[in-house]
């Protein structure tokens, strides 16, 4: 063939691409005028565990402490927690929570029972903090809290007592028990889950059986208002969510699902910190599964529920790395990097666009440990780059989902491939949002972006970026990753266009 005509041919093939695929390459349309679900605010909660430091040293360190605090929560992590409109926080676990009873957490503190915390650590747990200091914590921060009841080592009784000591208006014994704890005016405690991977460390059990104890406890389960939400799938377990929801979608509110990123294996899982560009592709592409995880839990869903009435809460998620090394295997302390900003940033676009189902997340944890958005070490404290990203995306919380259509470029690694924007879009007041993740650490997107229904006058940004993929944040020295205007975004006679850099996670906002 001669040269002239194989280029005529490359030329053909390449308008074809363009026609088949519907729009030009690196455009986003974004349907303002087409204004989907709610994105629940609680798709922003976070999780606490009675793990390693996320609660002692983490959020409380009692008020005898040198470091400053209120009540005995750090005051740091308070106004850190505060500025970052924190919704919503899980709490006493995972596995911990069902091993947790919950009575050995209430009264003067001298004579609170301390237990062993058998899954992390074998540390002895002086349960300082309980049911009040966690409400108390919620109300301080301005979250919902969302209580895990004990079902693989507790009873019915226990946990029916549990809820009426917290939520009753009534005279109880519980209640009363309550009022002389210090706490006249019960708690308005919406969201309560019966067990935490029931599958697994909540007492390795098999669908039909935890669907029967799932039914016994919801019955006993009563308060005004009350969210219900059953124990959900590993992973891609989808018989797990296909048993619950044919014998039980009719008692629950909420059905869970939980997914980490890890990004080599489960043996072997990688340093947080030390890591290469395979690596990063690898934790990319592990995050993007999410996308399916989500898409065929909520299909399974739509057949016993098609009006979409029971949420899907991917109550636990985020990356897990490798401890650091020197510290306690059985704490889960990890580092947190750039990546980790894009793994925030693509999960949580993922839950945006699947606003009509997912109505829940929780970062799993708030606080030193796994993908937090905070590390302590005694008075110091780190804000990570995952902490910068659910701030820049903030403005997602009770906006209105909008449809989008991507044709953008590939980031190409090795033999493998993977769209290099991830995107989701929403508005609020008048002001659509547009958040972006370029997965490429090397070439930057430029992106025209067609907005129906919005002439839009003003445009503003935000970017969480840094030179190296593996830059984080540490104590005693000058923040790498943090959140910067982005100037990048123009607006023209009507028209934006910008240049997504690579590595980065941007925020792009217009009215
Ligand atoms: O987040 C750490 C642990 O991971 C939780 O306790 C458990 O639910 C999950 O397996």
């Amino acid at each position: 063939m001669k040269k002239t005509n194989r280029l005529g041919l490359l030329v053909v093939v390449f308008l074809l691409n363009l026609s088949f695929s519907g729009i030009a390459q690196n455009k986003i349309v974004i349907h303002a005028d087409q204004p989907g679900a709610k994105i629940d605010k609680a798709i922003y909660g976070h999780f606490a565990e009675h793990l390693g430091h996320c609660i002692y040293g983490g959020i409380y360190v009692g008020e005898k402490s040198d470091i400053p605090n209120i009540k005995g929560f750090r005051t740091d992590v308070v106004e850190a927690l505060k500025d970052l409109k924190v919704p919503l926080v899980r709490w006493p676990g995972g596995c911990f929570a069902d091993t947790y009873h919950w009575k050995d957490g209430i009264g003067p503190k001298s004579e609170r029972a301390s237990i062993v915390n058998v899954h992390w650590g074998g540390v002895t747990e002086d349960n300082s903090f309980g049911t009040h200091e966690f409400l108390d914590f919620c109300e301080l921060i301005g979250a919902d809290p969302y209580i895990c009841l004990n079902v693989g080592s507790g009873t019915v009784r226990e946990a029916a007592e549990w809820i009426e000591y917290v939520t009753s208006a009534n005279e109880s014994p519980m209640t009363k028990l309550r009022k002389q704890n210090g706490r006249e005016k019960p708690w308005n405690v919406k969201y309560w889950s019966a067990g935490n991977e029931t599958w697994g460390c909540g007492g390795n059990m098999r669908p039909e059986y935890y669907a029967d104890l799932y039914r016994q406890y919801a019955s006993y389960m009563r308060a005004p208002g009350m969210y219900k939400i059953v124990s959900g799938a590993n992973g891609s377990d989808y018989n797990w969510t296909e048993v619950l929801m044919r014998e039980a979608s009719r008692m629950m509110n909420g059905i869970s699902v939980h997914y980490y990123t890890v990004p080599k294996d489960w043996n072997k899982k990688g340093s947080a910190t030390q890591f290469d560009e395979a690596t990063w592709f690898n934790t990319m592409e592990k995050t993007l599964k999410m996308e399916e995880l989500v898409t065929k839990h909520s299909a399974v869903m739509d057949k016993y529920d098609p009006n979409k009435k029971v949420g899907l809460l991917v109550d636990e998620w985020g990356t897990w790395y490798d401890v650091e090394p020197g510290t306690n295997p059985g704490f889960l302390y990890q580092q947190n990097t750039l990546r980790d900003a894009l793994v925030a940033g693509i999960n949580l676009n993922i839950f945006n666009n699947h606003a009509d189902r997912v109505r829940m997340s929780n970062i799993a944890q708030m606080i030193n440990v796994l993908q937090s958005v905070i590390l302590t070490k005694d008075k110091e404290i780190v804000l990570t780059p995952t902490y910068y990203v659910f701030k820049m995306y903030n403005v997602h919380q009770d906006a209105q989902v909008l449809p989008i259509e991507i044709n953008c470029g590939k980031y190409n690694s090795a033999d493998k491939s993977l769209d290099a924007i991830n995107c989701s879009a929403s508005v609020k007041g008048g002001v659509v949002s547009i958040t972006l993740c370029n997965l490429d650490p090397v070439n930057a997107q430029d992106i025209s972006f067609e907005i129906q229904g919005l002439k839009a006058t003003k445009i503003s940004g935000n970017i969480v970026t840094a030179s190296k993929i593996n830059a984080y944040n540490d104590f005693g020295k000058k923040d790498e990753v943090v959140l910067a205007d982005f100037k990048n975004a123009k607006l023209t006679n009507g028209q934006v266009t910008s240049s997504i850099p690579a590595k980065s996670v941007v925020l792009i906002q217009l009215q």
